[in-house]
């Protein structure tokens, strides 16, 4: 019984030193990393406070204990420091679209740019740029939505007998003519970087809008091609794009709307000799 009481006793001390050699070689390999303090400048507004007015407040960030990308930052400013700091955002991997901003002077999404880990210079994060703000870093999209759902983005038939009752077949050729469209996520930091949409948001329908519309022109299955042309050819829904290109330049997704607004004024051109020659 001793021996064995001697035998326990060397196996939990041996497990305790064990445990106590581990820990102290980990503490010897990791000594106490430099804290690497980066500041943020974030535009800070609420309009529902009588008397606020827009400023920029500085935030320290130990980027030791921070994420990669902008959005952990601010996420961090959030948890940490201000809960009072209000954004959009929620996939965390550019699909939602919602982190969209102004970030060092360019539009994108928050969570798929990366810090830029020069802790001399400071990070600016202003919200998309000529919109109406509701909050801090959260502009009022309202305009930009209603636009959106007056280029009605959905398959339209002349004739819906058929509805539902089978599939409308798509050649893969036909398909492919929808890539670099339909991956858009709606985000504006185009038709925000435009400086057409700037001054004229209310009328012109802006780079991210129109190359939906255009998306739904392309579509072989939808039957309202011309319809969806003749809606655009006012002075301003289609013909305020000066091919700036500013909106391409910025695109967080990589696509091209100045290209898809070129095609549209081609097919819009073909549109009206064809109007002229009918009348
Ligand atoms: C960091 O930014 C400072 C200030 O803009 C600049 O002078 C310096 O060259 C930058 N350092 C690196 C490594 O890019
Ligand atoms: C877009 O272009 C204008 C003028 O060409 C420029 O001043 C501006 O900084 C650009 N904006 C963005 C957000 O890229
Ligand atoms: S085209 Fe690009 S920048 Fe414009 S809304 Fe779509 S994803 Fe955003
Ligand atoms: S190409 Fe047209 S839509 Fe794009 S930024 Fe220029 S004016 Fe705006
Ligand atoms: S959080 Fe969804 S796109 Fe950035």
């Amino acid at each position: 019984v001793i021996l064995y009481i001697i035998f326990l006793c060397r196996v939990v001390l041996c497990i305790f030193g064990c445990c106590f050699m581990v820990r102290h070689a980990q503490t010897a390999a990791a000594p106490a990393p430099q804290p690497r303090i980066k500041k943020f400048q974030v535009y800070r507004w609420d309009p529902d406070t009588a008397g606020d007015k827009p400023r920029m407040q500085t935030y320290d960030i130990d980027l030791n204990t921070c994420g990669p990308m902008v959005l952990d930052a601010l996420i961090k400013i959030k948890n940490e420091i201000d809960p009072t700091l209000t954004f959009r955002r929620s996939c965390r991997e550019g699909i939602c679209g919602s982190c969209a901003m102004n970030i060092n002077g360019g539009n994108t999404l928050a969570c798929l740019n990366k810090i830029d880990t020069n802790i001399s210079k400071a990070t600016k994060i202003y919200p998309l740029p000529h919109m109406y703000v509701v909050k801090d870093l959260v502009p009022d999209m309202s305009n930009f939505y209603a636009q959106y759902k007056s280029i009605e983005p959905y398959l339209k038939k002349k004739d819906n007998n058929q509805e539902g009752k089978e599939q409308y077949f798509q050649s893969v050729e036909d398909r492919q003519k929808l890539d670099g469209l339909y991956e858009c996520i709606l985000c504006a930091c185009c038709s925000t970087s435009c400086p057409s949409y700037w001054w004229n948001g209310d009328k012109y329908l802006g780079p991210a809008v129109l190359m939906q519309a255009y998306r739904w022109m392309i579509d072989s299955r939808d039957e309202f091609t011309e319809e969806r042309l003749s809606k655009l050819q006012d002075p301003f829904s289609l013909y305020r794009c000066h091919t700036i290109m500013n909106c391409t330049k910025t695109c967080p997704k990589g696509l091209n709307p100045g290209k898809a607004i070129a095609e549209i004024k081609k097919m819009m051109a073909t549109y009206k000799e064809k109007k002229a020659a009918a009348s």
